[in-house]
């Protein structure tokens, strides 16, 4: 299939028509968000659903979140109630998924088989305009092959989706980097299934109670069956074996010195000038949790391009600001890590 590509900063609104159109037929439209790029189909289509799995090569009882263009929409195929609205007043539109019983007009086919839906409504102004274009709800998954990094910039999906779905809206670079926050909720607050950068804390304040899935941090936990199926897969992993490294930043140096093969290093902003013969890549200031995960995936993805037999990074911290990071990186890593007595 040709794969249409367009750049929105030079384009006019005839593109939002045209892509909305191609969606209303079924068809498959990448699309920038404030988190990461999407992988979008009308979300009341089971053929749509199918093209998605199969563009991006994903095992099929990995549900898709369904995006919609204000929280309200959500009414025409989930079963709302207050907590919803009383989430989406404070963090819609923006990077948070919330888990609701659907209604039987979502097929199953979208919700892997689950008789809930997730529900996010995107703040990036280009997804919106796609959304109301399409007229549809719109499933989307990230636009990567299954199991690579997400995409967080144009070329990224270019490189993943190219000759296999009908359009690429390339809206540049992602402001977040990592996925939503994805929560369920429960009768006294809500439980974190994938963490994101809407946090604990800030859910705290509007929701009370504030629960992490087990399978948030410990990838082993969730066995076959875990809350939110994307869990129990490896995931964002770069070519060469991924090993993360525990200790403190000068231990990490030395660790690093003195490894003998061809290695990767993806170090702090702070630290890029500590390491004598390894391949280093600036993976974001220490102190910045944001300005990380902002630039994850796309040094993940760059390590491919790197003639390394190994990546070392650091494992974050496991603290609230830090979880959505530590998660990703340590699925990326195969939950490999090395802890360094110093
Ligand atoms: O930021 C994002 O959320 C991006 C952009 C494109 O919006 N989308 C995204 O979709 O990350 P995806 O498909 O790559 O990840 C969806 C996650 C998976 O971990 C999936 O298991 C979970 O959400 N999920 C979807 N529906 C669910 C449901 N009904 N119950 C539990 N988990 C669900
Ligand atoms: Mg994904």
């Amino acid at each position: 299939m040709k794969t249409e590509y367009y750049l929105l900063s030079e384009c006019d609104e005839s593109v939002f028509e045209r892509a909305g159109k191609v969606i209303r037929e079924g068809g498959l439209v990448a699309f920038p968000t404030e988190t990461v790029y999407g992988l979008g189909g009308d979300a009341y289509d089971p053929t749509a659903a199918e093209r998605i799995f199969a563009a991006k090569g994903r095992p099929s009882d990995n549900p898709l979140i369904v995006h919609v263009a204000k929280p309200s929409d959500a009414e025409a195929f989930a079963v709302t109630n207050d907590t919803y609205y009383k989430l989406a007043e404070h963090f819609m539109p923006g990077p948070l998924t919330v888990i609701l019983e659907k209604k039987d007009n979502i097929p199953k086919s979208v919700t892997g088989g689950l008789s809930t839906v997730a529900v996010r409504c995107p703040s990036n102004p280009y997804a919106v305009k796609l959304i109301e274009s399409a007229g549809v709800p719109i499933a989307a998954p990230s636009a990567n092959i299954s199991g690579k990094p997400s995409p967080t910039n144009g070329r990224h999906v270019y490189e993943d989706m190219d000759t296999k779905i009908a359009m690429i809206l390339d809206g540049g670079d992602c402001d977040i980097g990592v996925e939503s926050t994805v929560i369920r909720l429960e009768e006294d607050g809500c439980t974190i299934l994938r963490p994101g950068e809407v946090i604990a804390r800030e859910l705290a304040l509007v929701v009370g109670n504030v629960y992490v899935a087990e399978a948030v941090t410990d990838p082993g936990a969730a066995g076959e069956n875990p809350e939110s199926p994307g869990m129990k897969y490896r995931h964002y992993a770069p070519k060469a074996k991924l090993v993360l490294v525990d200790g403190t930043d000068s231990a990490f140096a030395d660790f690093i010195n003195e490894y003998s093969g061809r290695c990767a290093v993806l170090s702090y902003s702070e630290n890029l000038g500590d390491y004598k013969d390894a391949c280093v890549l600036d993976a974001g200031s220490k102190e910045s949790a944001q300005e990380q995960m902002h630039k994850l995936f796309s040094v993940l993805r760059s390590c491919d391009e790197i003639d390394c037999d190994i990546i070392f990074a650091h494992l974050p911290p496991k603290t609230d600001e830090f979880l959505a990071l530590y998660n990703r990186i340590i699925r990326a890593a195969g939950n490999e890590v090395i802890v360094l007595s110093k």
